[in-house]
């Protein structure tokens, strides 16, 4: 199967080396920065473009994952006559902006965070899929089965809520995280110290709902700890509004 990849950050970069390890070829890679087209075409020898107009219009597949708010002002140049599936990844947008713009479409949004920085083991991650209609949702359904044991079927109205519950349980952590980070520096102590918490806290949800494992002052309505923390971080406005932001949502629920 041949394919064309629009984008060429972490997941246009993560997209191309499951297809290609799934037997895909990748013919093309656009991208509006030409070194980052150069960079991403390169590993797989397929030339690079960075103007839509030059899109190869013979491959299978076209694999749209630019930044969202780009998303319709890069399909919008796209030719109206190709014949391959236009597909886009992004949890948010729904597929009818894909309406109008290609005669086959569909979305392919994988549930996971990609770095380029990380290796990701895609035959686990979970797909969802959504197409125009019956042929291509074959199509596409083979063609993610090729990339992951779990692809499942959802529409664009479930997706943004499955992105929103992603950035909950992702980013929004993840910037947790960084906010420790910063606080364990500030007290010349290490990251390093909190990574068994980190991936035990994780563990945990595999097993249990979160709900029923939640610790700490706020579920415990340790009031004195909760100041105590407040006044430590009285140095950072925005830590404290949300710290006192989640500890109150911690004690209602
Ligand atoms: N990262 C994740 O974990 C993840 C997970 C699931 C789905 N997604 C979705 O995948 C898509 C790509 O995300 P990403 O994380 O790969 O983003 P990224 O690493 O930031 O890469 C963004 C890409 O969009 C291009 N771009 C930015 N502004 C543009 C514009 N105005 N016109 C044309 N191209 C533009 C960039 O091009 P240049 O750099 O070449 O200029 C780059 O190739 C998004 O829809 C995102 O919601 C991301």
């Amino acid at each position: 199967m041949n394919i064309v990849v629009i984008g060429s950050g972490n997941v246009a970069s993560h997209f191309s080396s499951a297809f290609v390890e799934a037997g895909c070829r990748i013919i093309q890679v656009y991208s509006r920065t030409s070194a980052h087209a150069q960079a991403l075409a390169d590993t797989w020898a397929a030339p690079a473009i960075t103007q839509l107009s030059d899109i190869d219009t013979t491959a299978d597949v076209y694999l749209t994952a630019v930044k969202d708010d780009a998303l319709e002002a890069v399909l919008s140049q796209l030719p109206p006559t190709l014949n391959g599936i236009v597909l886009h990844t992004a949890g948010s947008v729904e597929m009818a902006v894909l309406h109008g713009r290609a005669r086959r479409y569909g979305v392919l949004y994988p549930v996971q965070t990609f770095s380029k920085k990380k290796y990701v083991d895609f035959g686990h991650v979970p797909l969802a899929i959504e197409a125009s209609d019956a042929e291509t949702l074959e199509s596409l359904s083979r063609l993610a089965g090729l990339l992951s044991g779990r692809v499942f079927l959802c529409n664009s109205e479930q997706r943004l809520a499955l992105h929103a519950a992603a950035v909950f349980a992702c980013n929004f952590t993840n910037y947790c995280y960084s906010i420790a980070d910063d606080l364990l520096n500030e007290h010349q102590l290490g990251f390093d110290l909190i990574r068994p918490l980190i991936r035990e806290t994780a563990e945990k949800v595999m097993q249990h709902k979160p709900k029923e494992v939640q610790t700490g002052p706020a579920v415990r309505q340790d009031v004195q700890t909760m100041d105590k923390h407040l006044q430590l971080l009285q140095g950072h406005p925005d830590w404290v509004e949300l710290y006192d932001a989640l500890s109150r949502q911690i004690g209602r629920s």
